[in-house]
Formats: C-alpha cells, structure tokens, sequence
C-alpha cells in the first residue's frame, strides 16, 4: 500500500520544521515507517541546486531561471526519494514543496502562471501531497523568530527580502489554502507550538488514517 505524503508551507519561521519533525516523530512511535525531507533539496542532486538558490547566484538570472531550477531540483527529489520511499509504503514529510515555488517564484517573483503550472506538470507527475499543512503566522513575528534562530548569521536569499514582501507571501499562502481545500488546511501558527502539533495530528487522523496504515518491512521485521 502507497504510504502519504505530508508537505509543509508557510512563510520564513512560521513552524514549518518544528511541526513537520513533530508529526514524522509521532508518526513513528505508531510504527510506520517515516522519511523526513525538505526542499529546496532533499536528494545529493536537489542539495546541489539548493545551494546555488539560497546563495542568490541564480538570482542575476531572473525568476524564470530560478522556478526551472527550483523544478529540476523538485524532479530529482521526487524520482529518487520521494516517490520510491512512497511505492514501498513509507511516509514522506516535506519541509517546503511545490506551494513554495508558486509563491515565492510565482506570485512574487512574477514567473507567470502558465510557466510555474507547466513547469509543475513537468517536475511533478503523479507527485502532489496528499495533504498541505499551510502555517499562517503574521510576517514581523516569523521573520522575528527566525532572526532569533539565526542569530548573528547572515539572512539567506529570501529572508533579506522586505516585510511587505513576507506579507504579499502569506496572503499567496491563504489563497491556495482557500483554492485547495480538499489537499490543503490552513493552520494559524500565533498560537504555543504544542497546540499546533495537536491540531496538527488531529486532522492528520482526520484525512489520513494513518492507524490503518500497515507496518513497514524494517517494523515488522523488528
Ligand atoms: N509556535 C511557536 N511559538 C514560538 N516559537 C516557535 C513556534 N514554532 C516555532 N518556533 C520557533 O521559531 C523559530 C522558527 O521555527 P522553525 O524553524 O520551525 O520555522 P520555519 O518555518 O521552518 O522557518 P524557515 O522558514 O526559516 O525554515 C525556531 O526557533 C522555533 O523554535
Ligand atoms: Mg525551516
């Protein structure tokens, strides 16, 4: 049986790695067969291209270059993580997916829509979540808590991008909640992390079942 798969959006420190290690931990104490990943990256291939973007090198180029870039990273993520880990019943949580690329490259970085949905279709294939926790937090309290985690770090490529830049972004985010209710739910993440992780596993319950989910090879064998 195909396992699930899980994906994670929001703006910059909005909980997005808190929350997705949260569900992968209590997804394995049921004993199902979990693999955490992120993009961009998430394969030897994808990590290469993540670095390039995240420096900024790819931005002289424009944000068509960087959507493709971002879609070829996406394709080697899926062919050689993603979709094999769910053909052999594993559950695959995201940190960032393919709502990233429509909004920062899309909405925001002006790549037109007809490009990011070809280059969706392309990248993707049969590889959309099952199901998209989007964490709406307002922009000064993430880019705060991310400012935090950072410490006295450098702002990667999108961080260093203004406030009216992260709010436009949160608004892209609730719109495709809006648009995709069946694959996406729409998370308010101003609240204490332990309420989130609950509402988090609830609907996880909810939509997914993962108690009839069955044991994976290695927990079985255990
Ligand atoms: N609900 C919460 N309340 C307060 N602080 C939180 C909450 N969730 C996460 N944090 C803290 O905020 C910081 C950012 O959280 P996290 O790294 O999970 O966000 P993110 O969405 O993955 O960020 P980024 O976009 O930078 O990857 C961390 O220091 C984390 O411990
Ligand atoms: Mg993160």
């Amino acid at each position: 049986m195909r396992g699930s798969f899980i994906t994670f959006e929001g703006g910059e420190g909005a909980g997005k790695s808190t929350q997705a290690v949260a569900l992968a931990k209590k997804l394995a104490t049921m004993g199902i067969g979990v693999v955490s990943t992120r993009e961009p990256g998430g394969s030897p291939g994808a990590e290469l291209v993540r670095h390039v973007l995240l420096s900024g090198a790819a931005k002289p180029f424009g944000t068509d270059a960087e959507a493709m870039l971002f879609a070829a990273a996406r394709a080697d993520h899926l062919d050689t993580l993603i979709t094999p880990s769910l053909e052999n019943g594993k559950w695959v949580v995201c940190d960032r997916f393919v709502d990233s690329t429509r909004v920062y490259q899309g909405v925001l970085g002006k790549a037109g829509w007809p490009f990011i949905k070809g280059l969706e279709k392309l990248s993707l294939g049969e590889g959309s979540p099952n199901l998209t926790f989007i964490l709406d937090l307002p922009a000064d309290i993430g880019l705060a808590r991310a400012h935090e985690r950072r410490g006295e770090g450098a702002p990667d490529r999108f961080e260093s991008e203004n406030l009216a830049f992260h709010e436009a972004l949160n608004e892209a985010f609730r719109d495709i909640a809006q648009r995709e209710p069946d694959r996406c739910v729409l998370v308010d993440a101003n609240r204490p992390k332990d309420r989130i992780t609950a509402d988090i596993w609830r609907l996880v319950r909810k939509r997914l079942h993962p108690e009839t989910a069955p044991m994976t090879i290695e927990e079985i064998a255990r």
